[in-house]
């Protein structure tokens, strides 16, 4: 290992774990072909003459858009209960909304704006809980409202008419404010202050220095858990001075 490749690796920290990445790009890959699929069954890329752009016509086929919706809702549905059986058994609810979390966005927003001092904050800033909490909760009103649609297609159910117009309603408001979420989500990283938030999702390391000025009390507790756990492991584990938060 050259020198360079060792010094950047002493200033970088591990962020999200492979099971985290895993689940947040099969998540955005299910929602991806969910949209897209969707959209198909209303059917408004015919409507619109999408399927005359070349190699789009299967957009207009309702069999392939219904089957691959079906797939996609399979993909999505495994991996929500992944993510939840995964933070119950190693206990991991960094992400998970806390009382306070609203007024402590508005203190971080503010602090953006007028370059003031930000609330030390965890692993996640408390908007990045209210976004999960946001996309996580349209997620699960999806998949509620598909399952009911699919099982109204069931040869032989027959459910209430007001019942069923009710469903598709929330199985439609919940698709525009999951995409509303979605445009939020990659809003964020317009701001420079956010951007270095980015490398984590994709090689799992984000810079060392951002990490101890941004989420102090995660890095606190990182630093802490590598001292403890230094008379547990060898010091082969922590030569490349990179920190592993074990999740
Ligand atoms: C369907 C598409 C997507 C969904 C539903 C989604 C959802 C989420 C959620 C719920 C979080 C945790 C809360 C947060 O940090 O705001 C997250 C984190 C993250 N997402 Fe996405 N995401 C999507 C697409 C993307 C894309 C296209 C990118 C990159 C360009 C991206 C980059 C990230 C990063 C870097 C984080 C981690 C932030 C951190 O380390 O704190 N996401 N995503
Ligand atoms: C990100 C998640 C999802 C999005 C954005 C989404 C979006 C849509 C849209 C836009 C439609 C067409 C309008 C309508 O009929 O209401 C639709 C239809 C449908 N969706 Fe979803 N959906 C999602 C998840 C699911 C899931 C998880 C399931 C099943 C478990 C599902 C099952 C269905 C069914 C059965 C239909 C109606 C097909 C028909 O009978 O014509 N969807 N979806």
């Amino acid at each position: 290992m050259t020198t360079t490749t060792r010094k950047s690796k002493r200033e970088t920290i591990l962020r999200q774990s492979l099971i985290n990445r895993f689940v947040h790009w099969t998540t955005a890959l299910a929602i991806f072909l969910l949209i897209l699929t969707g959209f198909g069954q209303m059917p408004l890329y015919n409507r619109y003459n999408v399927t005359k752009l070349p190699g789009a016509e299967w957009l207009g086929d309702y069999f392939i858009t219904i089957s691959l919706h079906y797939l996609a809702a399979v993909l999505l549905i495994f991996v929500v209960f992944f993510h939840i059986v995964n933070a119950f058994i190693r206990k991991q609810f960094d992400i998970f909304p806390r009382r306070g979390d609203i007024k402590e966005s508005y203190l971080i927003i503010k602090a953006m704006f007028t370059k003031g001092q930000e609330p030390p904050s965890d692993k996640y800033l408390a908007e990045q809980r209210l976004a999960y909490f946001f996309i996580g909760f349209n997620v699960l009103l999806l998949i509620i409202t598909g399952l009911i649609k699919m099982y109204k297609n069931v040869p032989g159910v027959d459910l209430p008419h007001s019942f069923l117009f009710w469903n598709t309603m929330l199985h439609n408001i919940g698709t525009v404010l999951l995409i509303l979420g979605i445009i939020g989500h990659l809003a964020a990283f317009i701001f420079k202050e956010n951007r270095a938030l980015l490398p984590g999702m994709f090689t799992g390391y984000i810079d060392r220095g951002y990490a101890k000025h941004r989420h102090v009390l995660w890095y606190r507790k990182l630093e802490a858990g590598s001292h403890e756990s230094e008379g547990h492991h060898s010091e082969e584990q922590h030569r490349d001075g990179t920190i592993h938060p074990g999740c």
